[in-house]
């Protein structure tokens, strides 16, 4: 995979060619000061908040707004969110352009493995503190700022990037309707469910025409038009059997290759072994029994769920048992009755 095949994954490099045929977009710029916010491990604080945090007060006489600060005056403590109001504002507008409801990313990733931090445990967001709590809480994220091109076989320099905020309008997906479609030199030849830890009934039952529209959706709308010649994209069959363009990847092993594997995929050999096998079509890979459902890919990002209750403050018993915990743990606890 080279660096050159990575840049061209990018939203902002893709979407014009194919705007015809995927979700609205907007790409914004991301301005450098809330890239270093983004990659500050320092708090978890998160900016773009209308009010003041309810555990804390904001110090509003402060001028050094870009910090987060801890005080101790009178036994309150003083927390400022960093604040981009420019940015802000266009995010705003944005976000209201597309209907109310997006769904973020930069560049390349989306920070699906954060979602369970979120309040409605999704990727769904209608304000800027939505995206800065999913955005600073992924390591997805944090693969797109600091290593995009990881696993890049040239040995050139980086190319310069410049950091985007992708906002999509938000579209209820479901998820046996998302297929992973492998292209090798101009050639479709793997095509997998994309929740590769499902069984679909109904992707059983239609396979050769969910295949069959997918095919005349690459021959139609994707081959020949995206500019590379081996690449991975990523569509979305809708319930009227319409096909959408959800995503390009590198053809590489930074892209998850599901049901297949890469070395399959690279030497293209074993991959129409057997009955799946069709003399010149794609392979289609899919679940075909209950029996091999997985365990969802994302659980090892999450926190125990004790701890999800906790910093939510949802469960009011478990918070009483961690301060009486914390207490007994502090053997010169001090004079306070707080
Ligand atoms: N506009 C959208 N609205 C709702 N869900 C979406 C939207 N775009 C993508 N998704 C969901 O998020 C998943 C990841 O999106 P994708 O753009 O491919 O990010 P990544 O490249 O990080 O995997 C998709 O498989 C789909 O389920
Ligand atoms: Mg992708």
């Amino acid at each position: 995979m080279k660096k050159e095949q990575v840049l061209r994954c990018q939203l902002s490099v893709w979407f014009p060619l194919f705007r015809q045929c995927t979700i609205r977009s907007i790409v914004l710029p991301l301005p450098q000061d809330v890239t270093d916010y983004l990659l500050d491990d320092g708090t978890l604080v998160v900016s773009g908040r209308n009010e003041a945090p309810s555990c804390s007060q904001t110090n509003e006489d402060s001028d050094e707004e870009q910090d987060v600060q801890w005080s101790d005056d009178e036994n309150v403590t003083t927390l400022t969110a960093p604040e981009f109001p420019d940015f802000a504002a266009q995010v705003q507008e944005a976000i209201n352009s597309l209907g109310g409801i997006v769904f973020p990313k930069l560049n390349w990733s989306a920070p699906r493995d954060a979602a369970w931090i979120a309040m409605n445990g999704s990727l769904k967001c209608n304000n800027l503190s939505d995206i800065f709590l999913l955005l600073k809480s992924s390591d997805f994220i944090t693969h797109d700022l600091t290593q995009p091109f990881l696993h890049c076989t040239d040995d050139s320099p980086d190319p310069k990037i410049d950091t985007q905020l992708v906002l999509r309008k938000w579209c209820e997906l479901i998820p046996g309707g998302e297929f992973r479609c492998f292209v090798k030199e101009n050639k479709l030849i793997g095509v997998t469910q994309r929740d590769h830890t499902q069984y679909y009934d109904h992707v059983c039952r239609q396979e050769a025409t969910i295949l069959g529209s997918i095919v005349d959706f690459f021959k139609d709308k994707v081959q020949y038009k995206f500019p590379d010649e081996d690449f991975v994209f990523d569509i979305y069959r809708d319930s009227q059997g319409r096909v959408w363009i959800i995503d390009f990847n590198p053809f590489g092993k930074v892209t998850n290759s599901l049901l297949f594997t890469w070395e399959e995929l690279m030497s293209g050999q074993n991959l129409s072994e057997g009955a799946e096998a069709d003399l010149d079509g794609p392979v289609f890979r899919y679940i075909t029994s209950e029996m091999t459902v997985q365990p969802s890919p994302y659980l090892s990002y999450r926190l125990p769920k004790d701890f999800v209750d906790l910093s939510r403050g949802e469960d009011a018993h478990k918070l009483i048992d961690f301060l009486k915990l914390t207490r007994n743990q502090e053997p010169e606890s001090s004079d306070e009755e707080d």
